[in-house]
């Protein structure tokens, strides 16, 4: 059979595995496999890639296979659950940057031998190597700001979106320059030049990968994230092009759609668009809503919990960021067991935005043991909180925020919450009645119904399971 019908046919076969692989990510039960039959096809995708090439020098493959290899296992037992954002953030960034090195590789190839390039391939050089730098050097800020090595707040200056404009704008015109370049009719002089520009160019592209994405604040940085993966997606598909690869086409194609739809869903889930994301500079704010959520705030402790839950007949947890930062979901999944045993039905809600990065909670419950199908929908449970005995919300807090429905003047006015404050009883673990990422205050607290447990959810939940058990 013809080789390249062969290698068609491969690329077909690895490009389904991508589609049914990522159909499968989009749940827990299905996820781990979907993992694995996505790598399969990866793995037949490079194979067939490697069939394809003539002059091939197996050290360099073999060594960039093992040395990948070897960071990529070590990575993925080493990394904490809680660091999973900035590695996602990493892995973004180097996409992008394989991207761009594909791109400049090509036209270096092309430029050293003075080749003729078409009008197509060369625009498709200029979009990889836009996309792949711009994925760079904002991941690897979005890596810092996460990692705590810059600071997480937004860094605004004045005159920022101007500064940005006329980069974009010297980048398009030096762009459409480099387009319009005939390789095969220039002279050395001609050369040199093009060589220079199309360096600006990725210089000038790295600049604005940093000025986009430092001035968005930290606890934002995972709608940021999906959205660089979603450019490393489409940066992957613009080299596609440029190397004639289809299955690199498709690949990057279903990243990029993907990793757009997430950062949608993402921004749905917090009611903002990616406009205010992106150029709000949320988390500098000092608004906090109207304030006037005053009252009492009534304290119990550990033993008053224990008999309010003791005598739930339901009971809902709704974990938050709070129960990462504390690694109590070991301890969580604990306490719901022992209710379950003494006759309570037992569910756990999670909202989409809950924690620092998608499906933060649904990770750590899942690291738990927690069966997949306690786990249910904020618009499953709201409709019968009102029948729900205890609402048990474990460092969650604007997930949680009534101003959310009650308040106009509040930052997070729209976005939908779990109704916690609906419950018969909500007990809220916390620390202190500081307010959670967005900086807004939080009603829930002076609620009737709510009753604070203060303290570090892990020994809070702790100290509740010793109870159950004597
Ligand atoms: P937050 O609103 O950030 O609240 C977390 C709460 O946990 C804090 O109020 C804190 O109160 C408490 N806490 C921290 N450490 C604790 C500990 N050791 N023990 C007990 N409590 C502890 O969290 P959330 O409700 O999960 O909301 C997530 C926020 O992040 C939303 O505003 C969301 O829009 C934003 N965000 C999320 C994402 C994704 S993808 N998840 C993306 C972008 C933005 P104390 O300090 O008083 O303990």
């Amino acid at each position: 059979m013809n080789p390249e019908f062969l290698r068609g046919l491969c690329y077909i076969a690895a490009s389904i595995l991508f589609v049914f692989g990522l159909k499968m990510l989009s749940s827990p039960t299905t996820a781990r496999k979907g993992n694995i039959i996505s790598s399969i096809g990866m793995l037949i995708a490079i194979l067939t890639a490697l069939t394809a090439m003539t002059e091939i020098k197996w050290i360099w493959i073999i060594s960039g296979a093992c040395i990948g290899s070897a960071v990529g296992v070590l990575a993925a037992q080493l990394v904490k659950m809680t660091s999973m954002p900035q590695m996602v953030s990493l892995f973004n960034g180097f996409g992008g940057l394989a991207s761009l090195l594909v791109g400049w590789s090509e036209f270096h190839g092309k430029w050293a031998t003075n080749d003729a390039i078409n009008l197509f391939t060369i625009v498709a050089i200029l979009l990889t190597i836009l996309t792949g730098g711009v994925t760079f050097s904002g991941s690897l800020v979005a890596y810092g700001k996460l990692s705590g090595t810059i600071t997480g707040k937004p860094v605004l200056y004045k005159g920022r979106n101007i500064i940005n404009a006329v980069i974009m704008i010297t980048v398009v015109v030096l762009g459409i320059l480099f387009c319009i370049q005939k390789l095969d009719q220039l002279d050395t002089a001609g050369l040199r030049n093009i060589y220079i520009l199309l360096t600006s160019i990725i210089i000038l592209t790295l600049i604005i990968g940093v000025l986009a994405t430092i001035g968005i604040g930290g606890a934002d940085m995972p709608v940021i994230i999906c959205l660089l993966n979603s450019y490393s997606g489409l940066a992957a598909c613009a080299a596609g092009f440029v190397i004639n690869n289809n299955v690199m086409i498709v690949a990057g194609s279903l990243v990029g759609a993907s990793g757009i739809i997430l950062t949608n869903i993402m921004c749905k889930s917090m009611n903002r668009s990616l406009a205010n994301v992106l150029f709000s500079g949320f988390g500098s704010a000092t608004s906090t809503g109207s304030g006037a959520y005053q009252g009492e705030v009534k304290s119990l402790s550990v033993e008053d919990a224990y008999l309010i839950l003791e005598a739930a007949h339901n009971v809902v947890f709704v974990p938050g960021y709070g129960m990462a930062a504390a690694q109590a979901q070991h301890v969580v999944r604990e306490l719901g067991e022992l209710l379950a045993a003494n006759g309570a039905e037992v569910k756990y809600c999670i909202h989409p935005v809950a924690g620092r990065m998608p499906g933060h909670m649904n990770v750590l419950l899942a690291e738990a043991n927690v069966p997949y199908e306690l786990l249910v929908e904020p618009q499953d449970v709201n409709p019968t909180m009102e029948i729900v005995d205890v609402a048990v919300v474990i460092g969650a807090n604007d997930v949680v925020n009534p101003a959310a429905r009650e308040d106009k003047s509040s930052p997070l006015w729209g976005m939908p919450i779990i109704d916690v404050d609906h419950a018969r009883t909500c007990i809220v673990l916390k620390r202190s009645m500081n307010p959670g990422f967005a900086g807004v205050n939080n009603p829930l607290f002076f609620k009737e119904n709510t009753r604070m447990l203060f303290g570090d959810a892990k020994a809070s939940i702790a100290s509740l399971v010793s109870e159950f058990r004597s």
